[in-house]
C-alpha cells in the first residue's frame, strides 16, 4: 500500500458534487472513493470514482503526472483512492450522466487500500444470487439502488421525527431484556445467568411501557422502537424489525388519525407524491365483505360479489354443500376477461387452491358465447345469469368460489389481487391509503378453544359494548383501527383500556383467571389503578412503509443487514452454537434433535 501526502489532506468535495461550474473555474479538489471502473485507452487511463455522494470521471494523462498515471495502472474495482486533481470539461462530454459533462484531470494518486476478494460486480446488471449478497452484504450495500434505498428510509425517519418534535411528542427507550407482551407471536428469549432457568424475552413491541408511560404522566410519547417476533417470515415480515411507537394520553382516535396523516404524508414528501387527507375509512365488516380481507388494496375494484339466488338450487354439487354447510358462494368479475386462456383460468385455480379452496368455477362470456368449467353441470343459461348476478358482462369473465366463509374469503382476497396484476388494472403510481375500524374486539381460536384479541389484550373494547363482554363476546367491537397502503399493514392501534376493572374483565373474556393475570400483568393492574389517563396509541411499521415508498417488494432491501427467511444472518452465520462453558454458566442443557 501506497501512502503519500495526499493521504494527509482532507478531501476537498464529494465525486457526486462538482458541476461544469467547477470545471469553468478550473477547481483544484482532493477526492477520495472506490475505483467503481477502470478503463485503459492507449496511454490514457479512465476510472469512474465512487464516493457516497456519486460518481466522476477522472483521467490520468501521462502528460500530467507520470507517476500518477503508473500507479493509475495497477487500479482494480473496489481499490480505495485518494487523489488531486483540477476539473475539467470532458472531450467528449455526456450529457445522460450526472456529471457526464466533466471529469478530474489527475496530478497525484494514493491507494488507500486494495481490494483483493471482490466477491461479485458492484454493477447491478450483474445477476447475483442471494446467498453471496448476503454473505457479502457490505459489499452488495455499495449498489446505488441498495445505497438510495437506506437513503431514503433515513429521510423518511428524519421527517417523522420532525413532525412528532413538532406536536410535543418526546422519544423515550423502553427496555430490550424484558417480560414478554403477548403480540401473538412466539418470543425470543435470553437466558438469564444471574438468574438460574428464569428468561427475558425481548420485547414483541413495547406496549405495556409506553401505556405505563403515560400512567408517567409524560402524555405524548415516541419511539423508533426495535421489536422480535419469532413467526414465519415472508416478503414483508423480519424477525426484528421497526416500529414508528407512539402513545397519547387524554387522546381520541380522531386526534391520533390526524398525527399519523400529518407524519405519513411527511413522509410520501420525501418521494414528492402528495398524499389526499383525509384518508378514507372504512369499517372491517364492510372491507370483510367487500374485498376478502381487512387490509384490502384498493388501487382497484374487483370487489367480492353475492351472486345470490342464482346458486341456490342449482343440484350442482360444490354450491348446494357449500350453502348447506354454512358457506358462502361468492365471485368477482373480471373486466375483459372473456378473452383470458384456459392456461390462464388454470393459473387463476391453482391460486384459490393454494390456500385451500377446493376449486375455481370460471364463467367467460366472449360475445354472446358463454364458458365454463361448470358448463355441463349449471347449463348455458344459469352460467349467463350468474356471471351476470356478478357483474360480469359480456366479454368479461366471472370467476367464483363456494365453501368455508373464511377460506372462501382468504382465496377471493388473494385471487383479486393476483388477476388485477394479470390483467394490468393495477394503475401505475398510484397509492391508496385507509384506516380500518371497528375491528372485532375478540376471535374464537378453534385450535385452543378459546376466545383470543385480535389486536393484543390491552385494546378498549366500545364503551358502550361493554356489556356483550359476558354475554356474546365475539359480538364486541375494539376501538381499534388499522393503516392499510396498497394492500399492506403499514399500521395498527387503539384506544386502552385504561381501568383496571375493564382490563379484568377482558382478561377474564379472554379465559386468563384473576391468579394469572395477577402473575403475568400484575405490574400493569396496579398502575392501572394508580391514576393511569385515558390514552391510546398506533405503532407503524417503518420497514414496510420504508420498502413501499423506495418501491421494493421486499423489507430485506430496506434493512442494512436483514436475516433469511429461515430468520438467519448469512454475513456472520448467526444463529450459532454456543460453547459448552457457556451452557454451564448459563445452567442450559441442549437437547439435540433426534
Ligand atoms: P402490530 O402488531 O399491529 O401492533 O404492529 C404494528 C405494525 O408493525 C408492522 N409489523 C412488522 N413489520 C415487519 N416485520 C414484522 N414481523 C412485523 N410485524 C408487525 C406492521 C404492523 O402494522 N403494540 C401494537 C401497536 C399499538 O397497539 O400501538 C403493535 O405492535 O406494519
Amino acid at each position: 500500500m501506497t501512502t503519500g501526502t495526499i493521504g494527509l489532506l482532507e478531501r476537498s468535495a464529494g465525486c457526486g458534487e462538482l458541476a461544469e461550474s467547477d470545471a469553468d473555474a478550473g477547481r483544484e479538489v482532493v477526492l477520495t472513493g472506490w475505483v467503481h471502473r477502470r478503463r485503459d485507452l492507449g496511454g490514457l487511463i479512465f476510472v469512474d470514482l465512487r464516493d457516497a455522494t456519486g460518481r466522476v470521471q477522472v483521467l490520468f494523462d501521462p502528460s500530467e503526472s507520470v507517476e500518477a498515471h503508473a500507479t493509475a495502472e495497477t487500479l482494480r474495482a473496489e481499490y480505495v483512492v485518494g487523489l488531486r486533481g483540477r476539473v475539467v470539461r470532458r472531450e467528449s462530454p455526456n450529457p445522460r450522466q450526472p456529471g457526464g459533462m466533466i471529469e478530474v484531470r489527475a496530478a497525484e494518486l494514493v491507494v488507500h487500500n486494495r481490494a483483493e476478494s471482490v466477491p461479485f460486480p458492484i454493477d447491478e446488471e450483474a445477476i447475483v444470487n442471494e446467498e453471496a449478497r448476503l454473505t457479502h452484504r457490505y459489499v452488495e450495500l455499495r449498489r446505488p439502488t441498495l445505497q438510495r434505498r437506506l437513503r431514503l428510509r433515513h429521510r423518511l425517519a428524519r421527517a417523522s421525527r420532525a413532525v412528532l418534535e413538532n406536536k410535543g411528542f418526546i422519544e423515550i427507550e423502553t427496555p430490550m431484556l424484558t417480560r414478554s407482551t403477548p403480540e401473538g407471536a412466539r418470543d425470543y428469549l435470553v437466558p438469564s445467568r444471574v438468574h438460574p432457568g428464569s428468561f427475558y424475552a425481548l420485547p414483541q413491541s413495547p406496549q405495556l411501557f409506553k401505556q405505563l408511560l403515560m400512567v408517567a404522566g409524560f402524555e405524548r410519547y415516541y419511539q423508533f422502537a426495535r421489536c422480535f417476533r419469532d413467526e414465519d417470515l415472508r416478503a414483508d415480515r423480519q424477525p426484528e424489525f421497526t416500529q414508528i411507537d407512539l402513545e397519547l394520553s387524554f387522546a381520541t382516535a380522531e386526534q391520533i388519525y390526524q398525527v399519523i396523516e400529518e407524519l405519513v404524508a411527511a413522509q410520501f414528501r420525501e418521494i414528492d407524491v402528495e398524499i389526499p387527507r383525509p384518508f378514507p375509512r372504512l369499517t372491517w365488516a364492510d372491507v370483510t365483505a367487500r374485498y376478502g380481507t381487512d387490509r384490502p388494496d384498493i388501487r382497484f375494484g374487483l370487489e367480492l360479489c353475492d351472486p345470490g339466488s342464482t346458486v341456490h338450487g342449482t343440484g350442482f354439487q360444490v354450491f348446494d354443500a357449500a350453502l348447506a354447510e354454512n358457506g358462502i358462494v361468492r365471485g368477482i368479475a373480471v373486466p375483459g376477461g372473456g378473452s383470458a386462456s384456459r392456461r390462464q383460468f388454470d393459473e387463476w385455480t391453482a391460486v384459490v387452491r393454494d390456500v385451500g379452496a377446493r376449486g375455481l368455477v370460471w364463467i367467460k362470456r366472449e360475445g354472446t358465447a358463454v364458458q365454463s368449467s361448470a358448463l355441463k353441470l349449471l347449463g348455458e343459461q344459469r352460467c349467463r345469469e350468474i356471471a351476470s348476478a356478478i357483474g360480469a358482462g359480456e366479454n368479461d369473465a366471472a370467476l367464483i368460489v363456494a365453501g368455508d366463509r373464511e377460506v372462501t374469503a382468504r382465496a377471493l382476497s388473494l385471487l383479486r389481487c393476483r388477476v388485477a396484476a394479470d390483467m394490468n388494472l393495477i394503475p401505475p403510481d398510484r397509492w391508496s391509503i385507509l384506516w380500518v375500524e371497528d375491528f372485532p374486539l375478540l376471535q374464537w381460536d378453534e385450535a385452543e378453544k378459546r376466545w383470543v384479541a385480535c389486536h393484543h389484550p390491552f385494546t378498549a373494547p366500545r364503551w358502550d359494548e361493554l356489556d356483550l363482554l359476558a354475554t356474546d363476546p365475539g359480538a364486541v367491537r375494539a376501538q381499534a383501527y388499522d393503516l392499510v397502503l396498497n394492500g399492506v399493514e403499514i399500521g395498527g392501534g387503539s384506544i386502552r383500556i385504561h381501568s383496571r376493572g375493564i382490563q379484568e374483565r377482558v382478561f377474564a373474556a379472554l379465559g386468563i383467571d384473576g391468579a394469572d393475570a395477577e402473575r403475568k400483568f400484575g405490574f400493569l393492574l396496579r398502575a392501572l389503578d394508580s391514576g393511569a389517563p385515558p390514552h391510546g396509541g398506533i405503532a407503524l411499521g417503518f420497514d414496510r412503509i420504508s420498502a413501499m415508498l423506495s418501491r421494493s417488494d421486499s423489507i430485506r432491501d430496506v434493512i442494512a443487514f436483514p436475516k433469511t427467511t429461515s430468520a438467519s444472518c448469512l454475513m456472520t452465520d448467526s444463529p450459532s452454537p454456543i460453547d459448552d462453558a457457556q451452557l454451564r454458566e448459563l445452567r442450559l442443557a441442549i437437547q439435540r434433535p433426534d
